[in-house]
């Protein structure tokens, strides 16, 4: 029988990176929702469409086909009408779009089945919002991981670097906190812990320590 697990938490607290060594540990396949999102973001961006678009985003959507598959590295990519724009859908642009198309309720349809489907038949860890609580609601193990917003902006504001982009310390901190606020203050699918989620702070950690502890609470409970 497949086993699911979800993993929310705020922007940055290392969801994916988390989830995705955990997976690996676990043989589970790893799911990054938030690339659908992404995909999504890039199809209305690619219309010319804004984020105030929200209707023409819901007109767009029969016209589009979104898939999440794998490569021959096994890692997931995201197929936006059979092209993989994984790449892509990385961009400040698209993270703005993506953040905007996944508040239309239409949007959050249109992926829910997908979501299921990939959960039906594999043992699964998916992250991002909602999977607790709506997408997998009967999850074996829901985690909600969370950092404190200064540790989460030094973090993402070392992986930028690390990439060679000129980014500032202080502009990361205060976008951090304005998505943290977005994200929990939204009307459609606000960011909030599942009633029985786990909560878990990664504050101070290395990823290994992070790791190490997401993996003992799922095999405790798997
Ligand atoms: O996690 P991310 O930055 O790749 O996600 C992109 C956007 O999509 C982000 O604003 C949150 C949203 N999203 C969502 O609302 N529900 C999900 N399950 C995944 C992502």
């Amino acid at each position: 029988m497949s086993i699911a697990i979800a993993i929310d938490g705020p922007a940055g607290a290392g969801k994916s990176t988390i989830a995705k060594l955990a997976a690996k540990e676990l043989g589970f396949i790893y799911v990054d929702t938030g690339a659908l999102y992404r995909a999504i973001g890039l199809a209305a961006a690619r219309r010319g469409l804004t984020a105030e678009d929200k209707e023409a985003v819901a007109a767009m959507l029969p016209e589009i086909t979104v898939k999440l598959a794998f490569n021959e590295n096994h890692e997931q990519i995201v197929l936006l009408d059979g092209e993989d724009v994984s790449g892509l859908i990385r961009t400040p642009e698209i993270s703005m779009m993506a953040s905007a198309v996944s508040a239309i309720p239409e949007v959050r349809a249109f992926l829910l089945d997908l979501q299921r489907d990939m959960a039906r038949t594999d043992s699964v860890i998916m992250d991002r919002r909602e999977i607790g609580t709506v997408v997998l609601p009967n999850a074996k193990i829901k985690i909600f991981l969370s950092a404190s917003p200064e540790c989460r902006a030094r973090r993402r504001y070392d992986e930028l670097i690390e990439k060679g982009m000129d980014v500032n310390y202080d502009d990361i901190l205060n976008d951090v906190i304005a998505r943290d606020y977005a994200d929990s203050h939204r009307d459609i699918a606000p960011l909030k812990p599942a009633a029985d989620a786990i909560m878990v702070d990664t504050s101070g950690e290395d990823l290994e320590t992070s790791v190490n502890k997401l993996l003992q609470i799922m095999r405790d409970r798997i």
